[in-house]
C-alpha cells in the first residue's frame, strides 16, 4: 500500500481489513492514485532529459489520470451521500475542499468511524433494554393520551399481556378498577407539567392479580425541546412490600404476646389462665376453635376443659371424650412435640364425634406440661382454605409454653 495512506489510515486510528469492502475499494483507489501522483513527480524531476515521444505519453497519461481522479472524485462523493440518513445527515464542513481527493478520503474513513460507532451505541442500547429485568414502555406523547409505542419482554412478562393488547392503549389499563391511589395523582401532575416522577402503585396482571409496580416515570425532548415521548419503567416489587408487611404484622404480634405473657404470669387461677390465652388470641391470628384438653389418667381419656371460639355442630361436644393415646391430641401428648397439621381431616389419626361434618380443618397442637410431664394439648384450629403458617405455629408454641 502507498506509505503516504498507510500514514493517513494509521492516524485516524483505522484498520484497513476493519473496513467494510465498498469502502476498501475508495481506499485502494486512493491508493493507486497517489503512486501515480509519485510517479508524476518523478517524471517531472526527470523532465529535461525527456524526449519529446515520452512527453506526448506523458501528457497523454495525465490526461487519462484527470479523468480517473474525476471518476474518484464523484465515488467518494458518493460514498459519503450514502452514508447520510434522514434524522443524521453527513455534511461536508464550511470551507471544505471537495476536489481534494486525499481530504475527501480522509473524511469519509472519519465519518464512517463515526456511523459505525452509533451503531455500535445503539446496539448496546438495545441489548440492555432487551436484557433488564425491568418493565420498560415508551408512550408518544406528540400523540392524544399518550399512546405505548414501544413495551419490552420484561413489560410483557410482569403484566401477563401480549404485545398486541398493549400497543396503542393508554398504560392506565393496569390500574384496573383500583383508581383511588394518591400516586396517580402524581403521575398526572408530573405529565401536565412535562416532569417525571416516582411513585409506588398497585396494579394488576392480566390474571387479575395484584402487583406492587415501583414505578419510574421520564418525559424525553428533542433537540428543539419539542415533548417527543415518555419513557416508563415498571419494578415489580410485591415481595419486598410483602416482606415489609410480614415484618410489620410480626413485630405487632411479638409485641401483642409479650403482653399476654405478663398476663399469664400475672393470672392465679387456670380459669384466668385460659381467659387470657383465649381472650388475647383472635388480637394474633384468625382462628374458629381454640381448646385446650387434659388427660384424665383414672379414666383413660383425654377431656377438653375448655373449648373457645364458633363449635362444631356436635350436640354431645363437651361431653366428648378420647381415648387416651388415640386421636391426633393422643399422638401429640404421647410424642411431646407439637405439630403443624394443614388438611388434618385428611390426616389417618384425626377423630371427629359423632355427628360432626368437618370438610376442612387445619391445626395446630402444641403439648402442655409441667416439668417433663405431659398433662394436656393446646389446639387451634380453622375450617377455612386458610392453613397456618410456620410463624403461626410458633406464635402458638410461645402461649402454649407459657399457658403450661
Ligand atoms: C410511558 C408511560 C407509562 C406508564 N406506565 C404506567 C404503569 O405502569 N402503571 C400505571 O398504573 N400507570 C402508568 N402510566 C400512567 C397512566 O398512563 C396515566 O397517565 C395515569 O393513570 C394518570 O392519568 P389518568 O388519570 O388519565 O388515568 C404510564 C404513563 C406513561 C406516559
Amino acid at each position: 500500500m502507498n506509505r503516504l495512506l498507510e500514514r493517513q489510515l494509521k492516524r485516524s486510528g483505522v484498520e484497513y481489513s476493519a473496513l467494510p469492502e465498498s469502502v476498501r475499494r475508495f481506499v485502494d483507489e486512493v491508493g493507486r492514485s497517489y503512486d501515480h501522483h509519485d510517479a508524476d513527480r518523478a517524471l517531472t524531476e526527470r523532465s529535461i532529459e525527456l524526449s519529446s515521444q515520452e512527453l506526448v505519453e506523458a501528457n497523454r497519461r495525465l490526461a487519462k489520470e484527470a479523468k480517473n481522479q474525476a471518476a474518484l472524485l464523484e465515488n467518494l462523493r458518493s460514498a459519503i451521500a450514502a452514508l447520510s440518513s434522514g434524522d443524521d445527515p453527513v455534511l461536508l464542513p464550511a470551507g471544505f475542499n471537495a476536489a481534494d481527493p486525499v481530504a475527501l478520503s480522509d473524511f469519509l474513513i472519519q465519518q464512517f468511524t463515526r456511523k459505525h460507532e452509533a451503531e455500535e451505541t445503539v446496539r448496546i442500547y438495545e441489548m440492555a433494554v432487551r436484557s433488564t429485568s425491568d418493565g420498560i414502555v415508551i408512550s408518544d406523547a406528540t400523540r392524544p393520551d399518550n399512546p405505548i409505542i414501544f413495551c419490552n419482554q420484561a413489560f410483557l412478562q410482569t403484566t401477563g399481556y401480549p404485545a398486541e393488547e398493549v400497543i396503542g392503549k393508554n398504560c392506565r389499563f393496569l390500574q384496573a378498577e383500583d383508581k383511588d391511589q394518591p400516586g396517580l395523582q402524581v403521575i398526572r401532575e408530573a405529565i401536565t407539567n412535562r416532569l417525571g416522577c416516582h411513585v409506588r402503585i398497585r396494579n394488576y396482571r392480566r390474571s387479575g392479580e395484584m402487583f406492587w409496580n415501583d414505578f419510574r416515570l421520564s418525559p424525553v425532548f428533542d433537540a428543539q425541546q419539542q415533548l417527543r415521548f415518555y419513557v416508563g419503567v415498571q419494578t415489580d416489587v410485591t415481595a419486598d412490600v410483602m416482606k415489609q408487611e410480614l415484618a410489620t404484622t410480626l413485630l405487632a404480634q411479638r409485641q401483642e404476646l409479650l403482653h399476654v405473657a405478663e398476663e399469664i404470669l400475672a393470672a392465679r387461677t387456670e380459669t384466668e389462665i385460659v381467659h387470657t390465652v383465649v381472650h388475647r388470641l383472635g388480637n394474633l391470628l384468625p382462628y374458629d376453635t381454640a381448646s385446650i384438653y387434659m388427660t384424665d389418667a383414672a379414666a383413660g381419656v383425654l377431656r377438653p376443659i375448655a373449648l373457645l371460639g364458633p363449635r362444631w355442630t356436635s350436640p354431645d361436644l363437651d361431653a366428648w371424650t378420647i381415648p387416651e393415646g388415640t386421636g391426633i391430641i393422643g399422638s401429640i401428648i404421647r410424642s411431646g412435640k407439637g405439630e403443624l397439621i394443614n388438611n388434618a381431616h385428611r390426616d389417618p389419626r384425626s377423630r371427629y364425634p359423632d355427628g360432626a361434618t368437618i370438610a376442612t380443618e387445619h391445626l395446630v397442637v402444641h403439648p402442655l406440661r409441667t416439668g417433663e410431664y405431659v398433662w394436656g394439648a393446646f389446639a387451634v384450629n380453622r375450617m377455612s382454605d386458610r392453613q397456618f403458617t410456620d410463624e403461626e405455629f410458633e406464635v402458638l408454641q410461645f402461649l402454649a409454653s407459657y399457658g403450661s
